[in-house]
């Protein structure tokens, strides 16, 4: 790369972030990227030789190593091999992604589902098939980069709203010529806040201004409602939301995205979008995953209410030893730091007493926000919960946080 000057812009950020990462870790408090080397039942995890309570997993539900779903797997690849012909709408459709679909079109009250290889790409593609140059997209402050990322890409006029204030929203909307074609994106729980979108003001919203509805379920599939199927459970509100988006990379023990609604959005996804059309289908095994994965949700309702009654205790317990938790009231549960150092700090302690949780600096959240982005499963027993908080609350008092 010699013949790259040294004052060029890409080596200049290049740079940038290696001496930002260096700096990290020269100073010891460095903690991503480490490799898991075991799981050990669903609530803990061996790391660097060390197991660990486990307060970082996406695995909501604690699915991941369920037997059912290994052995899915394993079926899939036996009849099917590791991977697919192709694409989707060539070769690349397997008997199973069909079967995968329905059983989410039926699991969301959907005429119909598709999927995709990732969550972030099932954002990226449905919001920059969905709208383009001559629309509006509005988007809440705090959502997902994936769906910031298909805002960008689509070319509409993107429009950021304040955080899950519908007021804001609706005054937006109002602004924008009503012959525009609009869309409205959230996520039903945002992922460093923990808190729930206000769904049923959102609806009155979108219908008072004719605003396609679309929610990202990355954090409430198997988490909210009675049977984990979600925000529109939560709120009682079946049906509520145009374009059900979700990953099956959390609760559901996979990879890859759907879109689950009305059957002509579906078709216009499969026929338009180009995450379907120029991306290989999902693998066998993972496509059979997470089909088990749902059977598994229906079958063993416990898990729903262990994730919500485990979540309770979590917050009411973090809230109780006198550290900040924001508006939480879901399975991820921020625990407030303020500066990145104490984050670090506050790390850094939790690790020595064998809990494995992570930080949030900044800029994935504002200076001066940051913390240690816990979540909960129903994997956890309530002395695992207990054992967690009190060491959070002794790196809180360590690092003068509280
Ligand atoms: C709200 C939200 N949407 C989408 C995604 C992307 O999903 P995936 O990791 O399955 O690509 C995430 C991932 O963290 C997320 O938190």
């Amino acid at each position: 790369m010699e013949w790259i000057p040294d004052d060029d812009n890409v080596r200049k950020r290049i740079r940038a972030m290696c001496d930002r990462v260096e700096r990290i870790q020269a100073d010891g408090v460095y903690f991503y990227n480490m490799p898991v080397t075991d799981l050990q039942g669903g609530s803990r995890v061996v790391v660097n030789g060390r197991t660990m309570g486990m307060f970082a997993s996406y695995s909501y539900l604690g699915l991941i190593g369920h037997p059912r779903i290994n052995r899915a797997a394993q079926a899939a690849i036996e009849r099917y091999g590791t991977g697919t012909h192709g694409v989707r709408t060539l070769a690349g459709s397997l008997a199973l992604h069909h079967e995968l679909e329905a059983t989410i079109a039926r699991f969301k009250g959907a005429d119909d589902a598709v999927t995709f290889t990732s969550g972030y790409a099932t954002n990226l593609t449905t919001v920059s098939t969905l709208v383009g140059r001559h629309d509006a997209v509005f988007s809440d402050k705090l959502n997902h980069a994936s769906i910031v990322d298909g805002c960008l890409l689509s070319g509409a006029r993107f429009v950021r709203f304040r955080h899950n204030d519908m007021e804001d929203l609706e005054q937006r909307l109002a602004e924008t010529n009503k012959h525009t074609a609009r869309l409205v994106v959230c996520d039903a729980v945002f992922s460093m806040d923990g808190d729930i979108i206000d769904l049923p003001r959102l609806v009155e919203v979108c219908r008072r201004h004719h605003a396609w509805l679309m929610i990202d379920e990355a954090h409430s599939l198997g988490v909210l409602g009675a049977t984990g199927r979600g925000i529109e459970e939560h709120f009682g509100m079946p049906d509520a939301i145009d374009i059900k988006m979700g990953t099956l990379s959390k609760t559901i023990p996979s990879v890859g995205g759907y879109i689950a609604g009305r059957s002509d959005l579906v078709k216009y996804l499969r026929h338009q979008s180009r995450a379907y059309i120029f991306s290989a289908a999902l693998p066998p095994a993972q496509a059979a995953a997470a089909l088990e994965g749902f059977r598994v949700i229906e079958d063993e309702p416990w898990r729903v209410q262990a994730v919500q009654r485990n979540a309770k205790h979590f917050i009411e317990s973090v809230r109780g030893r006198g550290l900040d938790t924001l508006q939480t009231r879901t399975a991820i549960v921020p625990v407030l730091c303020g500066t990145d150092e104490r984050a670090f700090q506050m790390t850094a302690e939790a690790h020595r007493q064998d809990i494995f949780v992570l930080p949030v600096v900044s800029p994935a959240v504002p200076e001066g926000m940051a913390r240690l982005r816990a979540t909960v499963t129903a994997a956890h027993t309530p002395e695992e919960i207990d054992r967690a908080t009190e060491v959070f609350a002794q790196a809180g008092r360590q690092a003068g946080v509280i």
